[in-house]
């Protein structure tokens, strides 16, 4: 009986440990089941969040997308608008050179213009018996001519102005190369041009009118003009032409702006080899070059110089 009974205990203590362990085992199981439920609900909405957080993400995206390519559109249309001002620009730029090239054009013009008008008209007119000075034209301002270049040093000679200092550049320039150029006229009023006209038609009649101007219609009256003697022909006129002084005029009178105004067969008067006209070194000069003389050119193609005069 004893033995049943610990057998009996012993049976029920296995069952029992058994169900124990069962029940454990169940228990055990359960709370897994139950951390894994959480997890997953925890997994479920972390995964739900992560989903909100893309779409939003997404949407932003799109957003983002779509901000930049108008902002493109933006850039395009300023790159398009930045090209039109260039355009207009150059052209603003252009139009303004335009008006820059015709605004120095003016200038030029008015300069040009107001020099002429300073400058005056009748210093290259064509005095000989074919315009008229009238008797109050005197040149705008006369200097007297130093003794050193007269042939007297009692008479007393005036030169235009300006005129002057070329006419002493060319004596000075004659004196360095050995010859005489001695003033026996020069400036002549109109009143001492008809003194001389009527004296001299005293003694030639009719004749003085092949050498001598009636007054108004002397170069000398321009103040401009000079009539020269020089060694060997006691201060006259006669044989002038045959003097080195003459050659020496010839050659070169033209880079001091004078010009012989009656060579032989002139149609004017008798050739005056003594008698030399300032025009300005650019007449003087074009005038050489084209073999001419003063009388030969017309007077619209010589007024053309009177802008360079005394340059
Ligand atoms: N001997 C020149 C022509 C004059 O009298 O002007």
């Amino acid at each position: 009986m004893r033995f049943i009974t610990q057998y009996y205990f012993l049976i029920l203590f296995v069952l029992l440990v058994a169900l124990t362990a069962a029940v454990g085992g169940n228990v055990y199981q359960y709370t897994e089941n139950q951390k894994l439920e959480a997890d997953k609900a925890a997994l479920i909405e972390e995964n739900d969040s992560i989903s909100t957080t893309l779409a939003s993400t997404t949407m932003a995206l799109l957003t983002a997308t779509t901000t930049i390519a108008s902002l493109e559109e933006v850039v395009a249309d300023l790159e398009g608008d930045k090209d039109n001002l260039k355009d207009e620009l150059r052209d603003e730029k252009n139009k303004n050179d335009g008006f820059e090239d015709q605004i120095k054009d003016i200038a030029g013009t008015v300069g040009v213009l107001d020099k002429l008008s300073k400058t005056d008209k009748e210093l290259l007119q064509k005095y000989s018996k074919v315009y008229f000075l009238n008797e109050h034209y005197v040149p705008e301002s006369l200097k007297e001519i130093d003794n050193e270049w007269k042939y007297d040093e009692s008479r007393t000679f005036f030169l235009h102005s300006k005129v002057l200092p070329y006419f002493e550049k060319m004596v000075k320039a004659a004196k360095k190369d050995g010859v005489d150029l001695w003033v026996i006229s020069a400036y002549r009023s109109f009143d001492m041009q008809a003194q001389l006209k009527g004296d001299y038609t005293t003694t030639f009649g009719s004749g003085a009118n092949t050498f001598s101007a009636d007054q108004g219609y002397s170069e000398h009256q321009l103040g401009t003009t000079i009539d020269f003697t020089t060694s060997g022909i006691n201060g006259g006129l006669t044989g002038f032409e045959n003097t080195a002084a003459y050659d020496w005029l010839v050659k070169n009178a033209y880079k001091y702006g004078f010009t012989l105004s009656y060579p032989e067969e002139n149609g004017y008067y008798i050739f005056e080899p003594w008698h030399w006209r300032f025009v300005g070194t650019d007449l003087a000069n074009d005038l050489r070059k084209d073999d001419a003389h003063f009388y030969d050119w017309e007077q619209r193609k010589i007024d053309e110089y009177l802008i360079s005069i005394f340059d």
